[in-house]
Order: C-alpha cells, then structure tokens, then sequence
C-alpha cells in the first residue's frame, strides 16, 4: 500500500468531518473541505475553530496549509479522488435516520469527468443506504462513483486521539481500487482494519453502539437493583468487569447515556429491524431504562426533601459527558424538564456548554457563572456531568453557600466521604 500523499475532500465540517479532515491533514495529506454553511466555512477560513473539542484547534493550526475550507463541492471533487461524507443523520419522528443530508450530497455531486472518484461514507447511516446510493448513482449516470462504507468511531472529547489511535478501521466496499485506497490512508495509524461488504460495515456501526448502550442500560438496571438489595454497584462493576468475556468498560451507572449517537443509533437500529419485519425487544427496553434512569432523580430528590414544590435545586453540569459543549439528548434537558414541571427551582452551570445548553434548556431555568453560583440557596444539588471542577469543590464552601443538605451524585463522581464530612448528604447512584 502507498503513504503517498492524497487529496482529499471531507463534505460536513461538523465533529466527525473536522476531527477526520484535521487527521489526515496531520498525516500529510491535503484536505477540501465542504459545507453549505457559509458563516462557518468562513469562521474556518479565518481559523476558528467552531466546534468545543480537546486538542482540535491545534491539529487544525499545526497542519493550516494543507486544510483548505469551501462552500463548492465541485472544486472538492476536482482535486480529490476520495471525499469523505460526514453530514448528519438525525434521527425523524418515527425513528428512522433523516438521510436528507446524505442525498443532497450524492444528487448535488456532478457527473465525474472521469473515472477514479469515489465516496467514502463517515456518517452513520442505516444498513441498506450504500446500496441505494449506488443504485442512485446508477439511475443519475454517475455509476463511475465508487462507494465505501467506512464507519466512524470517534468519541466527543477525546475525538482527536480516537483518530490518531482507533480501535479498529471498518471498510466495507464491493471490490475495486476505493477500498485499498482508503485502508491505504489509515495504514500509518497501525490499527487493525476489518475489510468486509457494505451492508456488514454499515451493521457494526449500528451494532457497535447500540451494544455500548446496552452495557449501559444494563450496569443502570444492575445499580438500581443494588440500591434495592444493600450491594454497590461499584463493587459489582469491578468485579464483572475483570472478566475478560465483560470487560470493564462502558459499566458505569449513571442517570442515562445521551449525546449525538447512542440515543439516535439506538432507535434507528431498532427501527430499521423492525422495518425489516423484526421485532427488537432487547433495544426497546434499553430505551426504556435510559429514559427511566433519568427521571429517578426526581424519586431521589422526593426521597430526602418530600415535596419539590418550591425547593431550589442546582444542577452541576449540563452537556450530555465531560470535555465537550454538545447538549443533544443531554440527561440534563429531560431532568430540568421535569424538575420545573413539578414545580422547583432550577439553577444551573456548566464549565463550557452555556451557550448551547440556552438554546435548548426548557425556559425557566437560570444559569449561573460558576458551581458556587448555582449552588447558593439551593435546597439540593445533582451532578449531572462529571466535570473534573465539580470533582474538586471545596465541599465546606458549598455547605455554608446551600440552604438544605443534599448532593444526588448522578454519575458516581464524588468522593461520598468528603461530601459527608462538611456534613452533607450524599446520595449516588446504586452507590452503598
Ligand atoms: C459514542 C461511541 O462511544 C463512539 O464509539 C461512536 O463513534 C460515537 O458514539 C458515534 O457514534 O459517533 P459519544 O457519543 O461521543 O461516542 O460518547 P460516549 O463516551 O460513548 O458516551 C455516550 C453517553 O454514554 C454519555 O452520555 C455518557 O455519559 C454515557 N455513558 C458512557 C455512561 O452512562 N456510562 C458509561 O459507562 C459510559
């Protein structure tokens, strides 16, 4: 396999796009990027960085020359055989994945001038698409495009390294000089690389996480059951986890998993099994358990303060997992929802999702500058994202700044003991 250098085109600037196009510009390649949002390609071009992602603007400024930003998707294709399509996705109403995006993309693209381009699809997309592109190409007589499924596993906030060391690399073409080239341009990075069909390479996105969310909905339930039975989950989790079979990942208890993809994956897999004639039941109930998980809360909150009518409660974080300013699906929106909904006051903080959390936020909710701020009066407190500060707080100080007594840990974060010796109460989750 060569380590020449390509040029690349990268439709979508969002977080798989930026993250994906900043890595190959930092393994030597040129890289065009597309996106119809003109404000952003200029804020880009004048090298801002529009997305909040640990160590991004750096790759971004460290490899500048070879990162080229347009609204043109002709120009891309003039220069690059492979272009990179990292659109959204989100999920419709009735739970399939919106495609729009994708398809604006594939009509928009013109009729290649010769043959030699392919597309290499990063968005998460149902099994099946590839093949209807393909057959779209087809009908637009572009069917000199190649097609490669080549699924994306980044994670916010720690996206940068997931690029530079991943797990796995999974492409899934029909033969044909597209696949080699790409596994060609992840070859530095050492990683093993599956190579398979389309619809397979597809399947192990979509199965991938919605197994990560189970683990999650699972270890939730398990920590549930503890709160029940006297047992702590932390003890559990440790103790399954040391099964190599298990695994210690992905099996901490929280108030429930959201961010862009597992919520989304989760349903479109089921959906689209269920398109397909196939009840999922498994996915349906871990579903169902996250969405619990986050409104148990409020029954802790009850539990210690009776009625809510009334009563301040400060929430500590707001984005949906530390080192990242992304509120979609966040626990936080349901949980302040349903805490205003019954009647309490809201005050909240984050280190760096403000701006994002104001658009989305149920109105009513206050915000507050710093952890101490929206801690002050407040008949209790929940950390709902395990930000290192929250970590660190001086937990004397939150007490003299609070009216009432009660910290509801929703991510096991905090040090139980030293909350309790500035004689508070704690209360985690399915924590002993
Ligand atoms: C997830 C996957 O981990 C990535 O592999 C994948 O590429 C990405 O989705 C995607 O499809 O683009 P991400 O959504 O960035 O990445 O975040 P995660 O770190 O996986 O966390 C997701 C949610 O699960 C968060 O709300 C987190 O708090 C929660 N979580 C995670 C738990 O509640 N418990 C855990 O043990 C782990």
């Amino acid at each position: 396999m060569s380590r020449e250098r390509e040029s690349i085109g990268v439709i979508g600037t969002g977080y798989v796009g930026l993250v994906t196009a900043a890595g190959f510009a930092e393994l030597g390649h040129d890289v065009h990027c597309v996106d119809i949002d003109a404000a952003k390609v200029q804020r880009l071009r004048d090298g801002e960085v529009p997305i909040y992602e640990p160590g991004l603007a750096d790759v971004i400024a460290a490899n500048r020359e070879r990162l080229h930003f347009s609204t043109e998707l002709a120009g891309a294709l003039e220069g690059a055989r492979l272009l990179f399509v990292a659109v959204g996705t989100p999920p419709t109403y009735s739970g399939d994945a919106d495609l729009a995006a994708i398809y604006a993309v594939v009509d928009a693209l013109p009729k290649p001038s010769r043959n030699g381009h392919a597309i290499v699809m990063k968005s998460t997309v149902p099994c099946g698409t590839g093949v209807a592109i393909q057959r779209r190409f087809g009908e637009q007589g572009k069917e000199s495009f190649g097609y490669v499924s080549c699924p994306e596993f980044l994670k916010e906030g720690a996206a940068v390294e997931d690029f530079r060391h991943p797990n796995r690399v999974v492409i899934g073409d029909d033969g044909g000089w597209a696949g080699d080239a790409v596994a060609a341009l992840y070859e530095p990075l050492g990683s093993p690389v599956v190579r398979t069909d389309i619809s397979s390479a597809e399947m192990v996105k979509l199965a991938s996480n919605a197994f990560l969310s189970t683990k999650i909905s699972f270890i939730n339930e398990i920590a549930n059951v503890c709160e029940a039975v006297g047992a702590d989950v932390g003890e559990v989790a440790r103790g399954m986890g040391l099964d190599e079979r298990i695994g210690p990942h992905f099996l901490r208890p929280g108030i429930g998993f959201g961010g862009s993809c597992f919520p989304k994956d989760v349903a479109a897999l089921k959906q689209l099994a269920g398109n397909s004639g196939y009840h999922f039941q498994l996915l349906t109930a871990v579903i169902e358990v996250n969405e619990l998980q986050k409104r148990r809360v409020v029954a802790k909150l009850q539990k210690h303060l009776g009625s809510i009518v009334g009563k301040r409660v400060a929430l500590l974080g707001l984005a949906f997992k530390p080192h990242t300013d992304d509120m979609r699906e966040a626990s936080s929106l349901v949980l302040a929802a349903r805490l205003l909904a019954d009647g309490a006051a809201v005050r909240a903080y984050d280190p760096v999702a403000e701006e994002q959390a104001r658009q989305l936020m149920p109105r009513g909710v206050e915000f507050s500058a710093s952890a101490l701020g929206a801690l002050d009066g407040a008949n209790a407190a929940v950390l709902v994202t395990e930000w290192s500060e929250f970590c660190e707080l001086d937990w004397d100080a939150v007490a003299q700044r609070m009216t009432g007594r009660l910290i509801v840990d929703g991510r096991n974060a905090l040090d139980p003991e030293a909350v309790r010796r500035a004689g508070l109460s704690y209360e985690g989750i399915g924590r002993r």
